[in-house]
């Protein structure tokens, strides 16, 4: 069975638009400006260089090309009612870091504002000026000349996101106003995955059960019976504790992710796979 239905092109771009939300910081002649950007990437390794779209309209832009540099804060699970904000706002209106209260620090090679407080890192980025690009496709290419990240979410050149840091993660801007979790590293498989953890106030079973059994579910005995009948859970259904969607268990609504189970630090866990096709 194929999965794969048409995507309307206006919605080509939320196809991959996985990569971090950033805050885009400028600051010139005593101005200063942040706002939300989510379509920027990476064009190349060494020296480092990324792409942003600027909207020519924004304020971000005047400065920055005042400037010749801006800064890239990427924002945390924390941020995102503040990444809306500054991302629906123009400082032409007035600073948005004082509205917001936001702290921010001079970079140390370009001094465009760094923002650290509810941020996992940030980019000070001096502008490669492409006219064109910028003309046409608001593109603005720059090369990163400083770069920090907090460590309890990036280490050794890794993103290290976890169950345990979530809040610390960065936000996904997936269009139409909706953002994710990031994925989080199965290590077993190397594959990338969104992480379904129950949070850490709900009681934790003291075993994992499967989380999808493969082919026909075979006749329920001895001990899986037992216990079906100890807690008077109906047939069909595995007795987990907790919520089944929030343990990866047994219940898989339609429409919703499905369930695998990876290995990580040598115990058995949950994990969500995106439904094909969803
Ligand atoms: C989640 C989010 C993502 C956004 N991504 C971009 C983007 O990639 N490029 C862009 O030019 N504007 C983007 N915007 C819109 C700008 O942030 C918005 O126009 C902002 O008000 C400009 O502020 P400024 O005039 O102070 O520079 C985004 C807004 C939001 C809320």
């Amino acid at each position: 069975m194929n999965h794969f239905a048409p995507v309307a092109l206006p919605h080509a771009s939320r196809l991959v638009n996985h990569g971090p939300t950033v805050l885009v910081t400028s600051a010139h002649g005593g101005r200063r400006n942040v706002m939300a950007a989510a379509w920027s990437m990476p064009v190349e390794f060494t020296p480092p260089r990324i792409a942003v779209v600027i909207d020519k309209k924004t304020f971000t832009h005047e400065l920055a090309m005042a400037a010749g540099g801006f800064g890239l804060c990427l924002p945390s699970q924390a941020l995102v009612d503040l990444t809306y904000a500054v991302g629906s706002t123009s400082g032409r209106d007035g600073d948005k870091f004082a509205r917001h209260g936001i702290e921010a620090r001079p970079g140390p090679v370009l001094g465009m504002p760094v923002i650290e407080a509810g941020c996992a890192a940030w980019l000070e980025c001096r502008l490669i000026r492409e006219p064109h690009a910028e003309d046409a496709y608001d593109t603005c290419f720059a090369e990163v000349v400083s770069a920090a990240a907090d460590t309890r979410v990036f280490t050794g050149g890794h993103w290290n996101f976890r169950v345990d840091n979530a809040g610390l993660q960065t936000i996904h801007h997936l269009g139409a106003a909706t953002s994710c979790a990031p994925p989080v590293r199965c290590a077993r498989s190397r594959c990338r995955t969104r992480a379904l953890e129950p949070p850490p106030h709900l009681p934790r079973g003291p075993r994992r059960v499967p989380a999808r059994r493969r082919g026909p579910r075979p006749p329920a005995g001895g001990a899986v019976r037992a216990a079906r009948l100890r807690r008077r859970v109906p047939a069909g259904r595995i007795p987990a504790r907790g919520p089944a969607r929030a343990r990866g268990g047994a219940a898989h609504l339609p429409g919703q992710p499905r369930a695998h189970r990876g290995l990580r630090r040598g115990r058995r866990e949950s994990r969500l796979l995106p439904r094909a096709g969803a």
